[in-house]
């Protein structure tokens, strides 16, 4: 199959609407990563994003809708919560997890009685929403286990001749998935994102919960609410290990180990760190972002992932993002992409 990959014009946007009316799949632009879109409707449409990103049948989809008047289409259950979110927060990167509609193609909820659902904030996601005529399920635009894709280009160099149409819609702003938020019991975030558990809480005016998975490495017997988090993700092929630790502790390991690594290290070896702080490092670098800036770290990670990739880095020594609010997406995000490989912490 050939790959268009056209600009997300109006009329580029009413073909991938009669694509996706014939029962195709087409990737889109998001504000937090490219998603790869299908009728939610259609359970042929649904079986074909799974069988293009080689996605596992369990993990299911976030469902995308243009008005809030829509999510009645989508959840069978409005509870007073959903609303009050849908009001502060879409459009924009929240998903919430409600009971779902039975209409839904049953592969969007892969098993389970809820759906994830979004208002994205991204123009051309929106008017393509609008244009198809129908929620549109999709997951991130990229080969499963890799990184999310944040460009078009990212999407091409996943499913390349496995989809017949990406939409250029420039780079997500946003640059990590939306926060996924479940409403099924006890407000709970499963899956941190721009959106913080802080915010959702003072929007609600009750506390809420982080999912204990969501900073834990998966093992055989966990069995996390949000299918998603039980996968290797975002995962470059270099073996990525995070050093704790503030920039001169981080400079110090990286010599300490250049100097006396007990094993031999597989080059190349690459330092993935925040803007301004290559030049001093004993190593080649790539930059994710400023320091204590976890918007422009979000915006820029999975861009640098695929970057070591490209440049064949074999070992990656990464800077630890911290902080609270938006840093846990970033930092969630970069802990998966290492396996939970964490040293240097006092
Ligand atoms: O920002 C985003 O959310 C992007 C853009 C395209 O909208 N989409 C995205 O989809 O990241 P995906 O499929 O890569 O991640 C969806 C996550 C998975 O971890 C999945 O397990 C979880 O949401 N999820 C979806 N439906 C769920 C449900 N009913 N219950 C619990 N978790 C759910
Ligand atoms: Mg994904």
């Amino acid at each position: 199959m050939k790959t268009e990959l056209l600009p997300a014009t109006g009329e580029n946007i009413a073909l991938a609407a009669s694509l996706l009316r014939g029962g195709g799949v087409v990737a889109m632009p998001t504000e937090t990563v490219y998603g790869l879109a299908a009728d939610a409707f259609s359970g042929e449409a649904v079986a074909r994003i799974f069988e293009s990103k080689g996605r596992p049948q369990d993990n299911p989809l976030i469902v995308h809708i243009a008005e809030a008047e829509d999510l009645g289409l989508v959840a069978r259950e409005l509870p007073k919560e959903a609303l009050a979110l849908a009001e502060a927060f879409w459009p924009g990167p929240l998903t919430l997890v409600l009971p779902r509609q039975s209409r839904l193609a049953a592969g969007v909820s892969a098993g389970l009685d809820t759906v994830g659902v979004r208002l994205p904030a991204h123009p051309a996601a929106r008017a393509l929403i609008r244009a198809a005529g129908m929620p549109l399920a999709a997951p991130s635009a990229n080969l499963s286990g890799s990184p999310s894709p944040t460009t078009a280009r990212h999407v091409r160099a996943d499913l390349d001749g496995r989809i017949p149409l990406i939409l250029d819609g420039g780079n997500s702003p946003v640059g990590v998935e939306s926060t996924v938020l479940s409403l099924a019991g006890e407000p709970t975030v499963l899956r941190p994102g721009f959106v913080t558990a802080e915010e959702i809480a003072e929007a609600l005016g009750c506390p809420v919960a982080l999912s204990p998975y969501i900073g834990r490495a998966p093992d055989e017997n966990l069995r996390p609410e949000s299918p998603g988090m039980k996968y290797r993700h975002y995962a470059p092929r270099a073996e990525i290990t995070i050093i704790d630790g503030d920039y001169s502790r981080y400079n110090l390991i990286l010599s300490k180990i250049i100097l006396n690594s007990d094993r031999a290290l597989q080059a190349p070896i690459y330092a993935l760190c925040f803007e301004g702080e290559e030049a001093g490092l004993p190593l080649p670098a790539v930059c994710f972002g400023r320091a204590g800036d976890a918007a422009s770290q979000a915006a820029a990670l999975f861009d640098a992932l695929r970057r070591l990739d490209a440049l064949g880095a074999k070992t990656v020594y990464a800077r630890m993002p911290g902080g609270s609010g938006q840093a846990l997406a970033v930092r969630n995000r970069l802990l998966r992409a290492a396996g939970f490989r964490v040293m240097g912490a006092k």
